[in-house]
């Protein structure tokens, strides 16, 4: 998509709680000359690993990673942003002893914890998500799933319809509503 879409590739694009830096990396991949991505992380650690993997993959020079929570540390290019890729916390903090043990046991909770309904990173995502994109920005948000990404398409077109258009709920590959995405007016 990066690459398919005019001016996607040499725009500059947040991967908003990067951890492995995964997400940064695969898109400085598809960027063109003037392309960049700001990876975001809150986490000390999460932020060391994505550097190593961002050196790994021999990105340095399109990957910008900062240390800091959310929108914070994108003070100076609000406004600026093509996109906001972010695969926040999402579950709810009463499902997290539920979870299969290959997530529970070794993911941080810091990393898995989105509060009582597992909505309160996502939602503090969507309020700022205005203040950082360009006119014609895209934004995609990982969710827990089907009626979370309802809720938050519900969300988004009916108290920012101003500001966004085209927002739904995209499938994975379990036909599960995983991710929401939009533009910016
Ligand atoms: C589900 S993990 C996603 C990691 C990676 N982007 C991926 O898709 O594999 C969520 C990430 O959000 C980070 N995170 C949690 N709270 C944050 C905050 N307030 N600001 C920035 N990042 C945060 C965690 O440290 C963790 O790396």
């Amino acid at each position: 998509m990066v690459r398919k879409v005019e001016g996607f590739a040499d725009g500059w694009w947040a991967d908003l709680g990067t951890g492995s830096g995964a997400i940064a990396v695969a898109v400085a991949r598809e960027l063109g000359a003037d392309g960049r991505v700001f990876a975001v992380d809150v986490s000390e650690v999460a932020v060391e690993v994505a550097r190593l993997n961002v050196q790994r993959y021999g990105v340095q020079d399109k990957v910008e990673i900062r240390h800091g929570s959310w929108f914070e540390p994108l003070e100076d290019v609000k406004g600026k942003l093509m996109g906001v890729i972010s695969n926040p916390p999402y579950i709810p903090t009463d499902d997290l002893p539920g979870l299969q043990p290959e997530v529970g046991w070794h993911e941080p909770k810091l990393a898995l914890d989105g509060g009582k309904d597992g909505l309160e990173h996502l939602l503090h995502l969507c309020e700022g998500l205005s203040s950082v994109l360009k006119p014609g920005g895209f934004f995609v948000f990982e969710t827990n799933g089907n009626k979370q990404s309802e809720f938050l398409v519900d969300l988004i077109s009916a108290k920012w319809s101003s500001s966004f258009h085209n927002v739904e709920a995209v499938l994975d590959f379990a036909e599960i509503k995983r991710f929401v995405t939009g533009y910016c007016r």
